[in-house]
């Protein structure tokens, strides 16, 4: 189980200070698929790097289950079962696709043509191939996802794991998300926009404003979505706040 206790998170840069998130509270539990999505900029990405240690807290606390991770460097929590998908993976250039899982899998037993099968990549195609430039970003992507299904997590977020993926790998990956939900007692964190993958929440997390609106379940969700008027072009702000047409002008 995850606990974030108003957690908030201020960026300094060049212009000055800026909050991105601001009293983030929320309880994820194991065993539970949890969509967030949200207004692009609303600090879905943050959320994510403030639980894998990315970004520091500048208020509030996170526990592991008992343990208060909040203080914990990147490694720490990796070594207590926190794994992040980086909504634009980094390049592991140098190093063959076989030992990039190996070392993701720490030791443990892994099946890697099975890990590869789930991205939709074909095992006898990747394995031995080295991770460098003539990659696609579509293929990067997917790799890096399977390095985080190699470890036995207990909390794994996949920032928009959708984002250049082509449909026929979308579809076995909704499918790998679901079949590690049955398999593990993992709490599944899913940043992502996409109603296939909103369709598999346990709950749906709005964030705006770098905090959490509102949590509900997919089906209401996706019922007030359908709701929205299609030619109104604030769309976003409709649901800011979790209120349906809360600022439409219409
Ligand atoms: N290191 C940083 N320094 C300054 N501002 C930042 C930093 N990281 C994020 N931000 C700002 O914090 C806000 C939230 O960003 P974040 O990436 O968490 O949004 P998001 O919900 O993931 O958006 P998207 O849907 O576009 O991926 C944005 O306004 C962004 O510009
Ligand atoms: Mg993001």
């Amino acid at each position: 189980m995850l606990r974030m206790n108003g957690v908030c998170v201020t960026a300094v840069d060049d212009s000055g200070s800026k909050e991105i998130l601001n009293n983030v509270t929320m309880t994820l539990e194991n065993n539970k698929i949890y969509v967030m999505t949200g207004p692009n900029g609303g600090g879905k990405s943050s959320i994510a790097k403030v639980i894998m240690g990315i970004f520091q807290p500048s208020g509030g606390q996170i526990f592991l289950d008992d343990t208060d991770i909040t203080h914990m460097s990147i490694t720490e929590r990796a070594k207590l079962g926190i794994g992040y998908a980086f909504q634009a993976p980094a390049r592991f250039k140098g190093i063959r696709v076989r030992d990039l899982l190996k070392l993701a899998a720490g030791g443990a037993k892994i099946d890697q043509c099975q890990l590869l099968y789930d991205v939709g990549l074909c095992a006898q195609d990747y394995l031995d191939r080295e991770i460098n430039s003539t990659f696609s970003g579509g293929e990067l992507k997917r790799i890096e996802i399977a390095s985080i299904l190699a470890r036995n997590l207990k909390v794994a977020v996949f920032d928009e794991p959708e984002a250049g993926i082509d449909l026929w790998s979308f579809q076995r990956l909704t499918e790998t998300f679901e079949a590690l939900h049955r398999k593990y007692d993992t709490t599944i964190v899913i940043i992502s926009h996409q109603e296939r993958i909103l369709r598999l929440a346990d709950e749906v997390i709005l964030i705006s404003d770098g905090t959490v609106a509102r949590r509900t379940s997919h089906e209401e969700f996706l019922g007030e979505i359908s709701m929205i008027d299609k030619d109104c072009l604030c769309k976003e702000n409709c649901i800011k706040g979790g209120v349906t047409n809360a600022e439409c002008s219409r």
